[in-house]
């Protein structure tokens, strides 16, 4: 059986969580595989609101299998929060953890601060010490999942790492005093506890290609936060794109069939870069307040602007998505005039493929189509009708998505409960 892969097509935020959380429902294994506690996904059951920053959104399927792969940087005190916080609430999370996952230490994050401070241009990480704990993966420093649960093999990697640490710490001015001791202590114990998720799964998801399961990849953040086809430096340190999907899970490409690229009817992003389409008016409030736009992770105010296909149009292009599904359609209502951002005045030029240079994207005035928005309605009931019923207007909007992107809308989404999903089949 093939596997289905969700993406984000934008600065993430786009509402993957819900889109997974969906599908999952249909898929018999949902494998998150890259980034880390920097993600944050809302999930909405029954008008219960979950909120995950390791655990991929198929957990809620306690009958299906949920797994992390080894391009995921897990920190287990937060994973070991969440397990018991699903425990608590009587759902058991069926949840395997791949040995070759990277751990965020405590210096990784103590890393992203220190950093942080000295950089001269912030790049607004989210402090989870993401960054760090990929560099060591890189530099082959790294402690994986599968050392916390081998006493001999942690001592021994501590005892080269804590010391380079902490020179580093002692160069960077930092008066932090690390404990190889108090390290090894507690990450043994998180072991101890994590001791039984931890396994082969990209052998797992294997045998669930042999045995004929359905198989769901699931991104966190978004393409242009990826490490290579983001807006560098203004990243996060992981693949975030189709090919993170393989490496990140330790599938072939040949096994993905359908790759969904998920799409905020608006654009958002956290921290900083650039942003064309930005509004700093009343109407990016707004569009704020009513999409309920602060960080799951951080709880900052997102940067709120117009939708910008040249932005999602990378996106198809980088990803191959074979459908979108549109999200936050209903945040929109009540706008009297709507603006899709479809090129970029650069100077006397036109721009319709995305810049790397963020210095020119910086400059980049965004072209628009005006549409005339729809009024706000009670979208549960609309929903039961199908997409025959969504305001015409709602539908030109999504007409012009499809259209600019040459990729067709599969799903449109009108609010975060699962009953608010209109499948166009
Ligand atoms: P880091 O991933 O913490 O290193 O942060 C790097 C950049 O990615 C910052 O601009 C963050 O705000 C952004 N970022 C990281 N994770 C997310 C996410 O899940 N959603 C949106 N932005 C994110």
């Amino acid at each position: 059986m093939p596997a289905t892969m969700i993406l984000g097509s934008q600065w993430g935020d786009e509402g993957k969580g819900k889109i997974t959380d969906y599908f999952a429902g249909k898929a018999d294994v949902t494998v998150r595989f890259q980034g880390g506690t920097n993600a944050g996904h809302t999930i909405v059951v029954k008008d219960e609101k979950f909120k995950f920053h390791l655990l991929p959104s198929g957990v809620l399927h306690p009958e299906k299998k949920s797994i992390i792969g080894n391009g995921v940087v897990v920190d287990p005190k937060v994973l070991i929060d969440e397990i018991e916080s699903l425990l608590k609430k009587g759902i058991t999370p069926n949840l395997l953890i791949s040995e070759r996952a990277n751990v965020i230490m405590p210096y990784h994050k103590m890393m992203d601060s220190a950093e942080e401070k000295l950089r001269g241009k912030k790049i607004g990480t989210t402090k989870r010490g993401i960054g760090p704990c990929y560099s060591d993966k890189i530099s082959r420093y790294g402690i994986r999942m599968i050392d916390l649960t081998d006493e001999k093999a942690l001592k021994e990697k501590l005892r080269t790492i804590i010391p380079i640490k902490q020179k580093i710490f002692q160069a960077f001015g930092e008066d932090t005093v690390l404990s190889n001791d108090e390290i090894l202590k507690e990450y043994l114990e998180y072991g101890k506890k994590l001791k039984k998720y931890v396994a082969d799964t990209s052998l797992i998801i294997a045998r669930a290609f042999d045995d004929k399961k359905n198989v769901l990849l699931e991104g966190a953040q978004g393409t242009h936060l990826d490490i290579d086809h983001g807006t560098y430096p203004f990243t996060t340190s992981s693949s975030t794109t189709a090919g993170g999907g393989c490496t990140g899970s330790g599938i072939s490409p040949l096994k993905i069939k359908e790759i969904i690229g998920v799409v905020k009817a608006y654009t958002t992003r956290v921290g900083e870069g650039p942003l064309p389409t930005e509004l700093k008016d009343e109407t990016g409030k707004h569009i704020r307040d009513r999409g309920g736009e602060y960080g799951t992770t951080t709880g900052r105010p997102r940067r709120c602007g117009w939708l910008d296909m040249v932005v999602v149009n990378y996106a198809c292009r980088i990803n191959g998505f074979t459908s979108l599904a549109v999200t936050k359609m209903d945040v929109l209502s009540g706008i009297k005039k709507l603006k899709i951002c479809k090129a970029y005045h650069y100077g006397d030029r036109i721009i319709n493929d995305f810049p790397a240079n963020p210095g020119i994207l910086e400059k980049c005035v965004p072209v628009c189509e005006e549409f005339n928005g729809w009024e706000e309605k009670n979208w549960k009931e609309v929903v039961k009708k199908g997409y025959n019923a969504l305001p015409d207007n709602m539908k030109k909007y999504l007409d012009f998505i499809s259209s600019s992107s040459k990729v067709p809308v599969g799903i449109v989404s009108l609010g975060p409960g699962r009953e608010e999903t209109i499948e166009l089949k």
